[in-house]
């Protein structure tokens, strides 16, 4: 037990238990608290979040945004700014003068797109914690209506052209901002996921290629927050180019409030995840990227030139080239590289229809991917496998098919797991690796198959539908949980949505914190001095975090008692 006692023993913490509460726990030494919620102003006078009112609509872009997801901090000339997704809204919670949520007007619209997007903010530590620095001018919101450029092979292609932008160069807004990423040279990526659900309407006499996409990528004539009844940008019949515009990674330089945000096509158009970056040993650019769909894709974007310190960075990130991943059965597997001689197709079109372009190379259809994290300590990386209902049973509308093996082994996959893959040659740069599974999540105390999860699974630490992941600069896996949270039946006794530590090298995971009922735990960063690790809860249950009566996404900082460094 000696090499067990050493492994637990590498967690700085005594796990927790699972929890079905409303609240946050954190274990025994570890304390939290709320650093910033829906609706908290961003500048002085404005009034922000009232209980009764909500937020008004004057005050809507000058507030933190909703539903907290992914973000990363940075530092310029002694100042700590951190950078955060607001991934979507709850119009149930932000237009609580309507009925059920549904917006009534422009205005209502105005209001939820000014609430999404990302927030960018400066934070410092006082007496009570961290908190936002109120009227910094680090202070932006780049929400449905900011101003971005696109960028890469596929900038000012004919599909990006609308009426209101003839060069197809100009876009308004950066929406279903989920994960996120870091580049080496201080940059913030934010990645755009459902896109799909703002749009609305029937578009007539599309290409084959523009209906196949539009099936693909999960258009409809009706959309998810009735955007186009009040703003014809998010009508499909008066613009049917304008979803073509979003699905990107975009590359935000937080130190600079005066900059353009720009969306990188040269990374691919799908609902894209995180974008984690990491450096091959010659100094190329390489991003892992994930598309949340069931059976859809992993890939990965190399650039053609290294990255050196102190260099000019221009064209990193738009001249490079695309891959998608293909697992084999016997634990080895390939990067299938996205070109026009390999896909058939135009270059514009094989990165604005990414999806289409990678089914023609017989990519691994995923359980889908959230999530990648790389290990700064050994060349390897991980992605989170949330979980897929339909493995083996229907493939995602126009994808291929999803049989069950390799890194997928499951029918009926409600669990999820998290694959590992190791580089060839050390070099994350190579088209070959192996792979193997880190964790099948699992019920033990239901299950005696492969639903029950790998050995590193336990009675002491359950979980399932793993999402975000990132490692700490000790080298520990940090994962969060956005899953089933009924603690009951296939379920019972995984408690709320949580984050635990995984250890790379033995395996072992163990439970550190979890969330209130009806949220999951997503986003995960750390401040300068490393002595706070911020967590982002979001879409809570009942009115956590505070008894204001309406639920409000938060970041939470947590620290440990003693002020050590906790990662
Ligand atoms: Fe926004 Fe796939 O999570
Ligand atoms: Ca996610
Ligand atoms: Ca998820
Ligand atoms: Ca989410």
């Amino acid at each position: 037990t000696s090499a067990q006692a050493q492994a637990v023993s590498r967690f700085p913490f005594t796990p927790i238990d699972a929890q079905t509460d409303m609240t946050v726990h954190v274990p025994e030494g570890w304390n939290w608290k709320p650093m910033v919620s829906w609706g908290d102003a961003l500048f002085e006078d404005v009034r922000g979040f009232e209980a009764t009112t909500g937020v008004s609509l004057a005050d809507s872009d000058k507030v933190f945004g909703e539903n907290t997801d992914g973000m990363e901090t940075f530092q310029i000339g002694g100042h700590e700014i951190l950078a955060v997704n607001n991934e979507y809204v709850n119009p149930e919670t932000n237009l609580p003068h309507t009925k059920d949520g549904v917006p009534q007007s422009a205005e209502d619209v105005r209001m939820l797109q000014n609430f999404q997007g990302v927030t960018v903010m400066e934070i410092a530590e006082g007496q009570g914690g961290f908190a936002p620095v109120k009227g910094s001018r680090f202070n932006r919101r780049l929400h449905h209506n900011a101003p971005m450029t696109m960028s890469g092979p596929a900038a000012g292609h004919a599909l990006l052209q609308t009426a209101a932008d003839a060069e197809g160069r100009n876009v308004l807004g950066t929406m279903g901002n989920c994960g996120a990423g870091k580049t080496p040279w201080g940059t913030y990526l934010t990645c755009e996921e459902n896109f799909n659900g703002y749009f609305g309407g029937k578009a007539e006499g599309l290409s084959d290629l523009v209906q196949a996409g539009y099936e693909r990528y999960g258009l409809a004539d009706e959309s998810q927050y009735g955007y186009e009844k009040f703003d014809a940008r998010f009508d499909l019949s008066h613009n049917p180019n304008e979803p073509h515009r979003f699905g990107w990674v975009v590359e935000i330089d937080p130190t600079n409030p005066d900059s353009t945000p720009v969306k990188r096509t040269a990374l691919g158009r799908f609902k894209h995840e995180n974008a984690e970056v990491t450096l091959a040993p010659d100094g190329r650019v390489v991003v892992y990227l994930g598309d949340d769909e069931r059976g859809e894709f992993l890939y990965r974007y190399v650039s053609t030139n290294p990255y050196v310190a102190g260099q000019p960075t221009d064209g990193l990130l738009d001249d490079g080239t695309l891959y998608v991943a293909k697992f084999n059965d016997d634990q080895t597997g390939e990067w299938m590289a996205l070109t026009p001689e390999s896909t058939g197709m135009d270059k514009a079109e094989m990165l604005i229809f990414a999806r289409q372009a990678a089914s023609k190379l017989g990519a691994t259809t995923m359980d889908r991917p959230e999530w990648i994290a790389v290990n700064p300590y050994a060349v390897e990386a991980y992605c989170c496998l949330t979980n897929n209902k339909n493995r083996g049973v229907k493939p995602n509308a126009g994808g291929d098919e999803t049989p069950v093996g390799g890194p997928n082994p499951r029918q009926a996959n409600h669990y999820g797991q998290i694959v590992r893959w190791y580089p060839d040659e050390d070099d994350h740069a190579k088209d070959t690796f192996r792979w193997d599974l880190f964790v099948m999540a699992g019920n033990p105390t239901v299950h005696g198959d492969a639903y029950a999860g790998s050995k590193n699974v336990t009675q002491g630490n359950m979980f399932n539908s793993p999402d975000g992941m990132t490692f700490d600069s000790a080298g520990l896996l940090w994962i969060q949980t956005d899953g089933e949270d009924s603690n009951e039946g296939d379920f019972a006794g995984m408690g709320n949505n949580q984050q635990l530590a995984g250890d790379p090298v033995t395996g072992e995971i163990a439970r550190f914190l979890t969330g209130p009922t009806g949220c999951e735990i997503t986003g995960l960063c750390w401040s300068a001095d490393r002595r706070t690790m911020f967590v982002g809860i979001q879409h809570p249950g009942g009115s956590w975090p505070s008894d204001s009566g309406l639920p409000r996404s938060t970041v939470i900082a947590v620290k440990r008692d003693d002020a050590a460094l906790v990662g």
